[in-house]
């Protein structure tokens, strides 16, 4: 097959071995960009970099909360590529599954530290090596969790409703070098949210109007277009990316 004509632009994907960072992955070097994917497990990016192609994609292994982490990230990435255009925060966790009036507080700070503080770390850094001389933009991933109470995990509702809030602060800040926005998904097939519908996919598709559960290409193809000229008047949004589950609250 041949490989489409370069872009020009870099992609820096948090947490992109597998599911919705990888889906991103996919669909922005299908457009000709460059990317550097992150994750723990290196055997697991390196398998992720062969697919996509090693001429178009590199790898960092480190936990994205790690500060000396998110440096060496940025700083390979401009050795290699030099230049970082996008960042893509997208790497999340959801430890727990509760009430909220029970939960270990050292865990709430983790799901903080990993979810939203991992993502402004990013930001800066890249924003410092690159983008503010140079323009580009940022989308966090965020959650419909974020933006509706979500029981039994709560504590990563409330840390995805803070990247919502991030996200509109730093738009702020960074414009008009920077756009930066958010995507909130709902229930995306990855081993992340694999819990919710396996064994019973279609009941769990039921509640979405537009009858399935989401994929990883459907985050990647919202990822572009907000990386894209095409959303070169948007700015401190969220897309709402959820088969239209929202559309039942307003079912009585
Ligand atoms: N799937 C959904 O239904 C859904 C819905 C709304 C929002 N989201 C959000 O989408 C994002 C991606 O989720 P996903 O469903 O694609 O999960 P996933 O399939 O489990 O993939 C997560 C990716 O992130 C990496 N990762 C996990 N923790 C990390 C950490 N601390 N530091 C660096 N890399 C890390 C994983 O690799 P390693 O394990 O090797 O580190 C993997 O590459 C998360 O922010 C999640 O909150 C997901």
């Amino acid at each position: 097959m041949t490989a489409v004509e370069l872009s020009g632009k870099v992609a820096l994907i948090t947490g992109a071995s597998r599911g919705i960072g990888y889906g991103v992955a996919e669909a922005l070097i299908a457009r000709g960009d460059r990317v550097c994917i992150t994750g723990r497990n290196e055997d697991a990016l390196k398998e992720a970099v062969e697919a996509l192609g090693a001429d178009r994609a590199m790898y960092v292994a480190g936990k994205a909360h790690d500060e000396s982490h998110q440096a060496t990230v940025v700083e390979r990435t401009m050795e290699t590529f030099g230049r970082i255009d996008y960042l893509v925060n997208n790497a999340g966790t959801n430890p727990v599954f509760g009430p909220i009036a029970d939960l270990d507080l050292n865990v709430a700070r983790k799901v903080f530290e990993t979810n939203v503080v991992s993502a402004l770390g990013f930001a800066q850094r890249t924003w410092h090596a690159w983008q503010k001389d140079n323009g580009g933009a940022i989308v966090n991933i965020a959650s419909v969790a974020g933006l509706a109470p979500s029981p039994f995990i709560g504590a990563y509702g409330v840390s995805k409703a803070a990247l919502i809030n991030l996200t509109v602060q730093l738009a702020h800040e960074f414009a008009p070098k920077v756009r930066v926005n958010a995507i909130a998904p709902a229930v995306v097939k990855t081993k992340f949210a694999q819990a919710l519908y396996e064994g019973r996919e279609a009941e769990a598709a039921a509640g979405y109007p537009l009858g399935r559960l989401g994929v990883p290409s459907d985050i990647g193809g919202a990822a572009a277009f907000l990386t894209s000229e095409q959303s070169d008047w948007v700015t401190g949004q969220t897309l709402v990316v959820d088969g239209g589950i929202f559309l039942n609250a307003g079912v009585a």
